[in-house]
C-alpha cells in the first residue's frame, strides 16, 4: 500500500483498517487492553528531534504513550496488532493514521518512511518474528532513514519471572511474551543496519520499600 499524504489532517494512511491476518498473540493484547484499558502511563517526552515534515511509522503503538509525545508537523503512521489498543488510542491528541497491522508483515511499499520507531514491541516477539521485524523495518525505511529501538535489558527486575520460552524470552500473565535484550543481541537483530548509537539506561525502582533494578536498551540504527 503506497503511503498518501493528506495535506489537511498531516494524516498519511487514510483510517483505521485490518491488513493482515493475525493470531492468538493478538487475542492475549486485546484481552489484557480490554480487561486493564489504558495500560502505559504518560506521553514518551524524550523523543529525537527528526525535521518537520518526517514521515514516521510507530510499530507497536499500543494506547499511544509514544505518538503522544510526537509532534504535530511530523507525518505519521503508527499501527499495533490489537484493536483493542487502537481502540484506546484514538483518543490520543496526534493525528496518527492509525492502523491494525503485524509488525512481521508490513502493509507499506519499500523506503517509504525517514524514522521507524519500535519502542517496546520487538521483545514482545519470538526469534523468528524479531528477525521478521527487523526486516521490515530496514524494508520500508529509505536509505538514510532511522530506526529507534527500546526495550527492556538482560538485567530488568522482571528477567527471569515466568517460564521461559527461548532463551532470554518469558511467559508471564495472559500469555505475553518478553524477551530481555543485551546490547549485543539488539546489535546482532540489527546487524543489517549501522548502530549509530546503543546505551543502557539503568535505574532503580522502589517496590515494597525495595530498590529493584530496571534496565533499558535505547539504540539508533541507520539504513545504509
Ligand atoms: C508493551 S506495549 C508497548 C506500546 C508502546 N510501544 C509503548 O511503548 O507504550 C506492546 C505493544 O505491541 C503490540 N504488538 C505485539 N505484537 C505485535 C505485532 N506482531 N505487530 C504489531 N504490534 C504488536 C501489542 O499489541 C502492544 O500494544
Amino acid at each position: 500500500m503506497p503511503v498518501s499524504h493528506n495535506s489537511q489532517s498531516q494524516r498519511i494512511l487514510p483510517k483505521t483498517g485490518v491488513h493482515n491476518s493475525v493470531d492468538s498473540h493478538q487475542s492475549a493484547w486485546d484481552k489484557d487492553y480490554r480487561n486493564r484499558g489504558r495500560l502505559w502511563g504518560s506521553a514518551v517526552k524524550n523523543l529525537p528531534a527528526l525535521p518537520a515534515g518526517s514521515v514516521v511509522l510507530e510499530l507497536g503503538c499500543g494506547d499511544g504513550k509514544t505518538l503522544a509525545g510526537m509532534p504535530g508537523d511530523w507525518r505519521i503512521a503508527a499501527l499495533d496488532i490489537s484493536r483493542e489498543a487502537l481502540r484506546l488510542c484514538r483518543s490520543s491528541p496526534t493525528e496518527a493514521g492509525l492502523i491494525q497491522a503485524d509488525a512481521r508483515v508490513l502493509p507499506f511499499q519499500e523506503n517509504s518512511f525517514d524514522a521507524v520507531f519500535a519502542f517496546h514491541v520487538t521483545g514482545h516477539l519470538r526469534l523468528p518474528a524479531r528477525c521478521a521485524l527487523a526486516r521490515e523495518a530496514a524494508r520500508v525505511l529509505r536509505a538514510g532513514g532511522q530506526l529507534f529501538f527500546r526495550e527492556f535489558g538482560a538485567d530488568d527486575m522482571r528477567a527471569g519471572q515466568g517460564e521461559e520460552v527461548e532463551s532470554g524470552t518469558f511467559r508471564r500473565g495472559e500469555g505475553m511474551l518478553t524477551h530481555y535484550f543485551t546490547e549485543a543481541e539488539a546489535l546482532q537483530l540489527f546487524c543489517d543496519f549501522k548502530a549509530q548509537s546503543i546505551r543502557t539506561h539503568r535505574w532503580k525502582m522502589r517496590v515494597k520499600g525495595k530498590d529493584l533494578p530496571r534496565s533499558e536498551i535505547e539504540a539508533v540504527f541507520l539504513k545504509i
